[in-house]
């Protein structure tokens, strides 16, 4: 089998040892050695370059049901990840490609060729195709197209909007001719940075007053869309500033992710009837078929600068974990990458 010289005897990957209960522990993880593993047929061995923190991974280490199955106690976690192939056992994949694929918190993945995506380093550098060419771009344009049907003219608010999914929701909305652009975030550089860098219209600081006020502010003639990265306040401030018509995709609830108890709903749904409001949950999986259309019209404007992204680059395997409990505190601004 064609392979790397010098291949490391050792690979470090992280395991989930026991479920957290509200803001996970560092007891509740352990960085384990393991031999590096030797692909079997079909597979591909792949020395991981960058690894993915997403705050989903959070729903992923309960044991409540959800879209996707709960990691398993004393196994590697897994998530995306880009790397190079550094032994190959499948047709068509060889030593020196790079892929993109799921089996992230750890050094050297062997993984089915079948679940690997080749990339290319030389269209895009390897960690964009985490990021903002990746599953959060993908989220963002799905959401905001599809979901919230955002149509040219939309006021369009979202929260998280330093965040990786958050800060293309609002720089594809300007792009596309949305008529106002607003943006919450968790600090005033951050929201400098919207404004400044990102060409968003307004945007405020939700830790500095009271959400729906300072929407109210930021917006004084209502949204049109409102693409939810946080539940809470947030949503209901939404609501209260909802026009007629009115749209807004449930992208994510990063508020409640850590919480023993469910959070109080918005007090303010039956504004929906008034408004004719329409409120929808998505999941970027059931929107993989816009992926070639999101390529083709956001890849030219990253390429150009027109639509522009930040990553959080943390150093490490050692560092995995903190880098993900770094994208729940807000440390990240953009796209949270682990480099290894
Ligand atoms: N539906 C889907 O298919 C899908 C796919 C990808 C992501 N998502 C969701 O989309 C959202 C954004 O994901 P992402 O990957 O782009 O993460 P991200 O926005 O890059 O990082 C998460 C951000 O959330 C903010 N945050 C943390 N706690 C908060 C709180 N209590 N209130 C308000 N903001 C808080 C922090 O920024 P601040 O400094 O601004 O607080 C942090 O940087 C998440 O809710 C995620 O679960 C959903």
């Amino acid at each position: 089998m064609p392979e790397s010289p010098e291949l490391p005897a050792v690979s470090r990957e992280w395991h989930l040892l026991s479920r957290p209960v509200g803001w996970p522990k560092p007891e509740d993880f352990a960085l384990v050695e393991t031999p590096v593993p030797t692909p079997g047929e079909g597979q591909v061995l792949v020395r991981n370059a960058y690894v993915s923190v997403d705050p989903y991974m959070r729903g992923r280490m309960s044991a409540a049901k959800s879209y996707a199955a709960p990691y398993e106690l004393g196994k590697a976690m897994q998530g995306g990840a880009v790397g190079e192939v550094v032994a190959s056992n499948a047709e068509g994949v060889s030593v020196g490609d790079h892929v993109l694929h799921f089996s992230g918190w750890r050094e050297y993945a062997a993984v089915d060729a079948r679940n690997a995506v080749k990339v290319d380093p030389g269209a895009a550098p390897l960690s964009a195709y985490l990021g903002v060419l990746g599953m959060t771009g993908l989220t963002a344009y799905a959401g905001l197209l599809r979901t919230a049907s955002f149509k040219e003219g939309d006021s369009v608010f979202v929260s998280g909007a330093a965040g990786a999914v958050g800060s293309q929701v609002g720089q594809i909305a300007r792009l596309k001719g949305a008529s106002r652009v607003i943006g919450s975030a968790g600090s005033d550089e951050k929201v400098r940075l919207l404004v400044e860098e990102y060409g968003f219209d307004a945007a405020f600081n939700y830790k500095n007053g009271p959400v729906h006020e300072q929407l109210r502010e930021a917006a004084p003639d209502g949204i049109d869309v409102y693409f939810d990265n946080v539940g809470g306040d947030h949503l209901e401030a939404a609501i209260g500033s909802l026009n007629q018509g009115g749209r807004i995709a449930v992208c994510g609830m990063i508020s409640v992710y850590n919480d023993t108890e469910p959070a109080p709903g918005p007090r303010n749904l039956a504004r929906l009837i008034q408004t004719r409001g329409r409120i929808e949950g998505f999941l970027v999986g059931d929107h993989y078929d816009l992926q070639p259309q999101f390529v083709q019209e956001v890849g030219p404007w990253v390429a150009s600068g027109a639509l522009k992204y930040r990553e959080t680059v943390v150093e490490g395997i050692e560092n995995n974990l903190e880098a993900f409990l770094g994208v729940l505190r807000g440390d990240n601004t953009g796209k949270m990458i682990v480099k290894l």
